[in-house]
C-alpha cells in the first residue's frame, strides 16, 4: 500500500512576517462606529467587567518587548525580527485601541490597572528572554479564541461583533507566530528538557485556565460557555497550539542541507 507522506513546513523567516503583518496593517477594521455601542445595559452587566480587563491586557507592554526582541534579534543574527515585533505589537494595539473604543462608545471608563495584568507584566520584567515573554502569550492568546467567540455570541452589538471578529482572525496568525517562536527556541534542546518544559507549560497552562475561568465566567457564560464547555475548548485548542510548537513539525535549513550534503541518513524511509 502506498503511504501518502505530507513534507512538514518550514517556520517563516522574518521576511514572511514582515510581509504578512505589513499587508494585515493596511486592511483596517472595517466596524459600523456610526451606529453607537448598540449593546443594551443587560448583556453590559454581563460582559463589561471583563472586557474593561480584557482591554487593558490587550495594550502590551511594547517597550519590554521591544526590548527582549532587539536581543534575540542580535544573538540570533535575524535583524529583520526587530521589524516584526514592532508590527505585532502595533497590531495588539491596535486590538486594544478598537476594544477601548468600544468602551468609550458605550460611556464605560477604560480599566487602569488590573490585578491579573499586573501580575502578567510583573513576571514577565523579572524573567527577562523571548520564551518568558512568548510562552504566556501564547497561552493568552489560545484562551482569547475561546474568550472572543464568547463575547461574540454574548452581544448583539454590531460594532462588538465586527471588532470580535477581527481579532480572532488576527489571533490565529499570533498564534502560528509564537508558535514558530518557541519551535526555534525549544529546538536544540535534549529530549528530556524539552519534556520537562512541556511539563510547566502545562503547569501554567492550568493555572492560567481555572484563573480565566474565575475572573470571567460570567461573561463567559453569557456566551454560551459552561465551565465544562469553556475547559474542552480551552484544552484542545492548547493541545493544538503544543502540536504546532514542538520543533519536530517543521523542517530545518541547516538538516536539509545535511541531508543534501552527506543524503539520507541510512535506514530512513
Ligand atoms: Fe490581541
Ligand atoms: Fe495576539
Amino acid at each position: 500500500m502506498r503511504r501518502e507522506t505530507k513534507e512538514a513546513p518550514a517556520v517563516w523567516t522574518s521576511a514572511q512576517w514582515l510581509e504578512y503583518f505589513r499587508a494585515n496593517a493596511d486592511r483596517p477594521l472595517d466596524c459600523p462606529w456610526h451606529l453607537g455601542s448598540g449593546a443594551s445595559p443587560e448583556e453590559l452587566a454581563l460582559i463589561v467587567g471583563s472586557l474593561r480587563s480584557w482591554q487593558l491586557g490587550e495594550t502590551s507592554d511594547g517597550a519590554h518587548l521591544f526590548e527582549t526582541a532587539r536581543r534575540y534579534a542580535d544573538s540570533e543574527g535575524d535583524p529583520e525580527f526587530v521589524e516584526v515585533a514592532r508590527l505585532f505589537i502595533a497590531e495588539e494595539q491596535g486590538h486594544g485601541e478598537a476594544l477601548g473604543r468600544f468602551l468609550d462608545l458605550a460611556g464605560v471608563p477604560r480599566a487602569q490597572r488590573d490585578f491579573s495584568d499586573t501580575l502578567f507584566r510583573a513576571a514577565r520584567h523579572c524573567l527577562p528572554g523571548l520564551e518568558v515573554w512568548t510562552t504566556p502569550v501564547l497561552m493568552a492568546e489560545v484562551h482569547a479564541m475561546v474568550y472572543y467567540n464568547a463575547i461574540r455570541k454574548a452581544t448583539g452589538s454590531l460594532v462588538l461583533r465586527r471588532i470580535c471578529e477581527r481579532l480572532l482572525r488576527d489571533e490565529v496568525a499570533h498564534i502560528r507566530f509564537q508558535c514558530e517562536r518557541l519551535a526555534i527556541l525549544h529546538r536544540r534542546r535534549p529530549h528530556w528538557l524539552r519534556a520537562l518544559t512541556m511539563g510547566g507549560h502545562h503547569v501554567l497552562f492550568l493555572a492560567v485556565t481555572l484563573g480565566i475561568w474565575a475572573g470571567h465566567r460570567k461573561a463567559l457564560r453569557a456566551g454560551g460557555y459552561d465551565f465544562g464547555h469553556f475547559w474542552r475548548s480551552a484544552w484542545d485548542r492548547m493541545k493544538h497550539a503544543w502540536r504546532a510548537l514542538s520543533p519536530d513539525a517543521y523542517q530545518w535549513e541547516d538538516a536539509r542541507e545535511s541531508v543534501e550534503a552527506y543524503g539520507e541518513p541510512i535506514g530512513s524511509v
